[in-house]
């Protein structure tokens, strides 16, 4: 049985037969060069001798100083495997489909996971956008299929949408995409109407100011997890934040 060589592991086998058409590492400059037939392979200059090494999991050989980590790259980010194979199948943790990739979330479009070596880091996508998994990237709604539209603005797309009991914060929707608003000072949110109106209402008395020394912090003043993504969501500028290098260090 042949060993092969983690990338992270130096581990010393007996040196590896080049076949065919392979190209001799320790003729080039770089002393690394792909496997001819595995996209997830490739050959370093050890010692003088050929050795061979696994990407990453979920990663695939991009060529030396190139890809996300040790030569490897996202296997989308460009043609990397075409006419070539994969040595090895996924190892999968929770959230990641692969120890190294982008996933999309399990039950939201705004959200999506980074991988790294198996742990998985929630991301949030800002401005509006949305997981788009074609191209592992936040997007514009309309090209994301099946995620255009949210749940919550199913009866209106464009109407307003009562945020659980709070008086002064609901939902706008805008084309069917759901934003977080708050009524102007004085004014509460009417759930009936759907607008914000003078106080009192059946469920909302007129809105005192700062909270009472001693009180707990009134209901308002938290917020859930949806309204914090939401928050984020409509505060996050940069239009495609997977773009670049920056999101390896989200392992951190
Ligand atoms: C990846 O995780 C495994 C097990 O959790 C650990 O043994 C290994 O050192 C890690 N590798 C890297 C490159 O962090």
């Amino acid at each position: 049985m042949c060993m092969f060589c983690s990338n992270f592991a130096a581990c010393l086998t007996a040196a590896q037969q080049l076949k065919g058409g392979q190209e001799d590492p320790c003729k080039t400059k770089s002393r690394v060069v792909g496997d001819e037939v595995y996209c997830d392979r490739y050959w370093e200059c050890v010692n003088n001798q050929p050795e061979l090494y696994d990407c990453p999991n979920g990663l695939v050989f991009a060529g030396k100083r190139h890809g996300v980590t040790e030569g490897c790259d996202y296997p989308w980010r460009s043609n990397y495997c075409e006419g070539k194979q994969l040595a090895n199948g996924p190892i999968s943790t929770e959230h990641c489909d692969w120890l190294y990739g982008i996933f999309g979330h399990e039950t939201s479009c705004t959200r999506y996971w980074t991988c790294w070596n198996g742990t998985a880091t929630e991301q949030l996508c800002g401005g509006g956008l949305l997981y788009n998994e074609d191209t592992h990237s936040c997007d514009w709604p309309e090209n994301v299929e099946g995620c255009q539209k949210h749940p919550l603005c199913n009866d209106d797309p464009n109407g307003n949408v009562p945020l659980g009991k709070s008086c002064n914060r609901y939902w706008q929707c805008q084309g069917g995409y759901p934003r977080l608003q708050r009524c102007p000072a004085q004014l509460v949110f009417d759930r009936h109407s759907l607008r914000c109106v003078v106080p009192p209402t059946e469920e909302c008395d007129i809105p005192v100011a700062p909270p009472v020394d001693g009180e707990l912090p009134n209901k308002e003043g938290l917020l859930s997890k949806d309204e914090q993504e939401q928050q984020l969501a409509d505060n996050a500028v940069p239009p495609f934040p997977l773009q670049g290098k920056n999101f390896q260090r989200s392992k951190n």
